[in-house]
């Protein structure tokens, strides 16, 4: 008999059913990966009861079944939302009309409008300038020697790529990161909802503004894309366009910034691997991989099944929330050898960081060309790097990671006197 059915929903023994993931506090305060190694040997599909005044939900943490829900856009929607706060306040407004939150066809056709805009053409562009902004950041920062990471290099690179492609000008970089911060994860334990939510409608309201001005004056980005595009012969709307801006610039800033914020951290305390990657006896797409399986900044995606779902034991009925755990999976030791030892060298390394199926992340080019040019800079640059004081932990039931890393570099002088060449 599997272990579900032996153990029903109030059987689950107190110290599991204790851990609140709702509340963002219980990432800071408990052993999350003692829980997650709990949660795949005994409660594979475990219920996480309501918390305050939120319904229960179901959380899924072997790699096999979070894959298989990935992957089922038959039996289970993203349109009632993706992340845990939506969900559970049940639904997302912009349902059917961003992406993450569109199924069916009028995903396929959205999602391919989007990727006329990701042409290699565009993304060789960007490529480009996101190597040209970390080789010239990082040699600034080493030449420094001492300095916040996460201020002056990991939150400048994401925002500037994601905002290079949908032709965000420049002035507003920082205007748009406080933003981003504020809507998704926060610095401070008692940022209160509301102000999440008015972020999130600044983010709208900036970008209306921008269609509007590309619709006048069509550029050479995302947006004037956009713009220009239509489905079945009806053009997006400029409601569609402002929500997929919304969706490009909050999926493609805070995840890379953690994962570089989080890889420059690991390495501070792995010195063999970053001998490894200094001495080059790793390749720069290894590295890259791991460590995005090491940081999977985005801890978890949702959904809500459509109709009643048997797996690992246990029934999800038609109306609940799923909840799918990336940083379970990403440890899971029947698909990772020694999950929990950082190896830059990992082969295979198939992890779940970017999701799965027809939702998998639209940016995970761009993401893995930042990461690699940050570990490439860094290798160039510096002969090795630790940390000057506690890195700040992010409040988030959604996102991982650090927003601060103070760091001293050791400079590599021959490295640094090519920072120039490009
Ligand atoms: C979707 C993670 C970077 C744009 C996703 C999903 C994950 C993810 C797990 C699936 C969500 C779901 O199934 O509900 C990440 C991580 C990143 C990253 C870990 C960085 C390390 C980016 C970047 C962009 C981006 C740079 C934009 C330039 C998107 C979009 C979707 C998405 C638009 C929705 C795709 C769809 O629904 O078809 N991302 N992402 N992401 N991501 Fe990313």
């Amino acid at each position: 008999m599997s272990v579900q059915t032996a153990m029903s929903r109030e059987e689950v023994p107190e110290e599991i059913s204790a851990v609140n993931l709702v509340d963002p506090k219980t990432y800071l305060e408990h052993d999350m990966d003692a829980y997650w190694r709990r949660l795949r040997a005994d409660h594979p599909l475990h219920w996480h009861p309501p918390v305050d005044g939120a319904p229960g939900f179901w959380v899924v943490s072997r790699y096999a079944d979070v894959m298989a829900l990935y992957r089922d856009n038959q039996r289970l929607t993203s349109e009632k939302g993706n992340v845990l706060v939506t969900l559970l306040a049940g639904g997302d407004s912009a349902a059917g009309q961003m992406l993450a939150v569109t199924d069916g066809q009028r995903h396929k056709d959205l999602r391919n409008v989007m990727l006329k805009a990701f042409s290699p053409r565009a993304l060789s562009k960007v490529a480009a300038l996101v190597r040209v902004n970390a080789r010239r950041m990082i040699a600034e920062a080493v030449l420094r020697g001492e300095g916040d990471f996460a201020a002056e290099v990991a939150q400048v690179i994401p925002l500037t790529t994601v905002g290079g492609l949908l032709g965000v000008p420049v002035k507003d970089h920082a205007y748009l990161l406080g933003l981003t911060k504020s809507s998704l994860s926060s610095d401070e334990a008692d940022q209160a909802p509301e102000e999440a939510f008015l972020a999130r409608n600044e983010i709208l309201l900036y970008f209306s503004d921008l269609v509007a001005e590309r619709r006048a004056d069509p550029q050479d980005d995302v947006i004037s894309t956009l713009t220009a595009s239509d489905i079945n012969g009806v053009p997006l709307t400029d409601q569609d366009i402002v929500f997929n801006c919304y969706s490009l610039i909050l999926g493609g800033d805070e995840t890379s910034r953690l994962t570089m914020i989080d890889s420059l951290y690991t390495l501070s305390r792995e010195p063999e691997q970053w001998k490894r990657l200094k001495e080059g006896s790793v390749t720069l797409e290894s590295a890259t991989e791991e460590a995005l399986r090491w940081a999977t900044p985005a801890m978890n995606f949702g959904r809500t099944a459509l109709v009643d779902i048997e797996m690992a034991g246990g029934t999800i009925k038609a109306g609940d929330v799923v909840t799918l755990w990336n940083t379970s999976a990403n440890r899971d030791e029947s698909v990772f050898d020694d999950p929990y030892v950082l190896d830059l060298g990992r082969s295979p390394n198939k992890h779940i960081t970017f999701g799965y199926g027809p939702h998998f992340c639209l940016g995970a080019y761009l993401a893995r060309v930042e990461v690699k040019e940050m570990l490439d800079a860094m290798r160039t640059f510096s002969n090795g790097v630790e940390l000057t004081g506690e890195p700040r932990r992010i409040h988030s039931n959604l996102m991982t990671g650090m927003s601060t890393l103070p760091v001293r570099f050791l400079p590599d002088e021959a490295g640094l006197a090519t920072a120039a060449d490009g």
